[in-house]
């Protein structure tokens, strides 16, 4: 029998904004391919938005359309619920009624994941439902599904990503064009690339929720995101930048997870990253994610972040798994987070996340100090009293005292890997110093080799 012949699968969607009208769009447009990869239709037959008028006007007289999504969920026709909405109040509500209501779920929503993860897996597999996400990381890159099953023989070593368009936009922006931070935000949000509240992007909860995503397939740990580090870009100066530049470095927010012999590590910052890799050259709005598997070594995988047809790529691929799948045993299909559930929690329940104290990683530290004898050597006196080994210095004339007679000078320091609790104590003793004369500026530095 041609499968085919199938009557298609019906999608209700809760919400279309940029997302969902480019996932109707992109069924529409490719319905015949997307058909016979997926062994019958998929067909956007409901959709709930509030903005009605907004509504119709994106999917035409052929949907049904409502502004309430529970007449979604309790709609018997529809097998599939996309929840479009983010956030994570009424979202996790509808999520969760969907799911007891018997519904296979997709959404974007990476938020929601990252923090309630646990409970709506856990809702899911009770009812023997999908719940697929591959569009909540990195839009329309496949990095979920890359992780769950392209690299499912390998022992993950790391993952670093640049998962946040807005920030890498941003960054791009102040290192080409000099701009400010706050230049460079307003013209991310102009073209659309912003959370609706900018703070998840520039604060680096974003790309936390992201990065909480990926380790958790990775190593087979629950989501946690209340575990993870997250500090964001708004503290970053230009001169860091240029500094960072001239010592062979671009500065990257990084989502970063790690194997580590004390637990695995979850944490996302700004981070100094060697010009000649690769993803130190992923420029604008574009996401990338490294991961190093035991076995198939280094994999890069790069692709636009967000946006509407891009990231509709992604929950349409997520459709055409549910509508592949849905009839096997709930056993037989990919689990959500690439783990078993029983083994999950037995397996790998006493891998901690490693404290961001204990992390041990290389820095860049930018001091502000009156030009006199003797200064350096006590900066360097207090790293060796601590055991931290400096791999660069670099002197420069301070940036806004410059000119000829300035009695301040900026000392940039690169320093061999140290654990970030006696970094948190040199930070101190240095600070303390008369001659440091501001705030010191501390950037972790990934090698990623
Ligand atoms: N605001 C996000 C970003 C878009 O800038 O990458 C999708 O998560």
């Amino acid at each position: 029998m041609k499968p085919t012949n199938l009557s298609p699968i019906r999608v209700g969607l809760l919400g279309i904004g940029t997302v969902g009208s480019g996932t109707f769009n992109v069924l529409q447009r490719n319905q015949e391919e997307i058909r016979r990869r997926a062994g019958r239709g998929i067909e956007i037959t409901m959709v709930a938005d509030l903005d009605v008028a907004r509504a119709k006007a994106a999917v035409g007289s052929g949907v049904q359309v409502v502004d309430d999504a529970r007449k979604v969920i309790a709609n018997p026709d529809i097998d599939i619920v996309v929840e479009l909405i983010g956030g994570y109040g009424i979202a996790r509500q509808l999520v969760l009624e969907a799911i007891e209501a018997g519904k296979h779920v997709v959404t974007a929503n990476k938020a929601l994941l990252a923090v309630h993860g646990t409970e709506i897996f856990a809702a899911a597999h009770r009812k023997g439902v999908m719940v697929a996400f591959e569009a909540a990381v990195a839009g329309g890159i496949p990095i979920i599904k890359a992780l769950r099953e392209g690299l499912t023989a390998n022992s993950i070593q790391w993952i670093a990503g640049i998962i946040n368009g807005t920030t890498n936009f941003i960054l791009s922006e102040m290192r080409d064009k000099g701009l400010d931070f706050d230049v460079a935000l307003k013209e991310a949000q102009r073209l659309g690339y912003a959370e609706a509240d900018p703070t998840f992007d520039i604060e680096g909860v974003d790309a936390g929720h992201k990065v909480t995503l990926m380790s958790a397939i990775a190593f087979g740990i629950p989501v946690q995101f209340d575990k993870a580090y997250v500090e964001g870009i708004t503290q970053l100066a230009a001169q860091d930048i240029r500094y960072a530049e001239q010592l062979g470095y671009r500065i990257k927010l990084l989502g970063i997870t790690k194997r580590a012999a004390n637990g695995i590590e979850l944490r996302v910052h700004p981070s100094l990253v060697p010009a000649k890799r690769l993803i130190a050259n992923v420029e604008g709005a574009m996401n990338a994610v490294v991961v190093q598997g035991d076995a198939v070594g280094t994999t890069l995988y790069y692709g636009k972040g967000a946006g509407s047809e891009p990231t509709a790529s992604a929950v349409i691929a997520d459709l055409v798994d549910i509508a592949r799948l849905h009839t096997a045993d709930p056993e037989h299909r990919v689990p959500y987070l690439a783990f078993q559930p029983d083994t999950m929690t037995q397996a790998m329940s006493d891998l901690p996340i490693v404290p961001m104290s204990e992390v041990v990683t290389s820095y860049y530290l930018r001091l502000k100090v009156a030009d006199e004898t003797g200064v350096l050597a006590k900066v360097t006196g207090i790293l060796a009293s601590l055991g931290i080994s400096i791999d660069a210095v670099l002197q420069r004339e301070a940036d806004d005292v410059g000119g000829e007679g300035s009695t301040q000078t900026d000392l940039i320091i690169l320093t061999h890997d140290c654990v970030e609790a006696k970094m948190n104590e040199a930070l101190a003793q240095m600070q303390a110093l008369p001659t440091v004369l501001a705030p010191i500026t501390r950037i972790r530095k990934e090698e990623l080799a």
